[in-house]
């Protein structure tokens, strides 16, 4: 469904992104982990046509898009949640909802309402339509991150740490949300620092240190290698 290949992006002398390949299949969830500053979020740019690549290519269900811009990936079914929520504050979560089923999903009237509050009950905000974003917890405005992408009709989801900061009760509701999702036959791509909430569901993981991948394979695998351990968990095992 999606293929990376070879890709670099640096910012002056900074090589953010570093001959990086991978693939993910259909359905599947992959998780990605890595220090700050990794390249994590530049990754998720260069997926969804925010920025342009230096080198490499980038395919989405068997079409090459490398050069196509982001609106047209969105169309396509690239969606994406910020890492930084980004709702639109003057408006309320139905509001919020329908606008990505109009622009990403190309839906309108009454259509574009009905996918619209599918994406938010999905999310679990069904009995908040007509709440203004602005009086959201945290929880809910990831969610509301959450019922946005899902609006646009994504076939790929990409999720920028979108369990940040909430407490374990509301990740465990999170993480049902996602397989859900995933039941849903929606490929996902999910980027956090919490390590056992990304093992606990996703079916692969990706390690990325100064944009190179150090790992990719079955989270446990992965999560036992000793590289990974200094790299990702900051611990020097030769001196413990
Ligand atoms: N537009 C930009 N111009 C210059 N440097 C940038 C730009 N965007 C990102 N960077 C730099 O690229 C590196 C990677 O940034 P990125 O946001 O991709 O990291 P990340 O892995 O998502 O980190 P975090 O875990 O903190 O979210 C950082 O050093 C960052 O300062
Ligand atoms: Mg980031």
């Amino acid at each position: 469904m999606l293929r990376l290949e070879k890709i670099y992006k640096s910012y002056g002398s900074l090589k953010v992104i570093h001959n990086l390949s991978c693939k993910v299949s259909e359905g599947e969830m992959l998780g990605i982990i890595g220090p700050n500053g990794a390249g994590k979020t530049t990754l998720f740019k260069a997926i969804s046509g925010q920025i342009p690549l230096d080198r490499g290519k980038i395919y989405f269900m068997g079409e090459e898009v490398t050069d196509v811009p982001a609106f047209k990936r969105c169309v396509a079914g690239i969606g994406r949640t910020f890492q930084i929520p980004r709702p639109f504050h003057g408006m309320t979560i139905f509001e919020n909802a329908r606008v990505a089923a109009n622009f990403g999903a190309g839906l309108i009237g009454k259509e574009a309402d009905g996918f619209a509050i599918q994406a938010i009950e999905l999310s679990g905000l069904v009995d908040r339509l007509n709440t203004p974003c602005s009086a959201l917890s945290l929880l809910d405005r990831k969610r509301l991150e959450l019922a946005r992408a899902l609006a646009t009709d994504p076939k790929l989801l990409l999720l920028d740490e979108i369990a940040g900061g909430l407490v374990e009760e509301e990740m465990h509701q999170l993480i049902d949300i996602l397989k859900e999702i995933g039941r849903r036959g929606i490929s996902i791509i999910w980027i956090e620092h919490i390590v056992h909430a990304l093992t606990s569901c996703v079916d692969r993981l990706l390690v990325i240190n100064f944009g190179e991948k150090i790992a990719d394979g079955d989270p446990n695998s992965v999560m036992a290698k000793r590289d990974v351990h200094e790299i990702y968990m900051g611990l020097d095992m030769k001196y413990p």
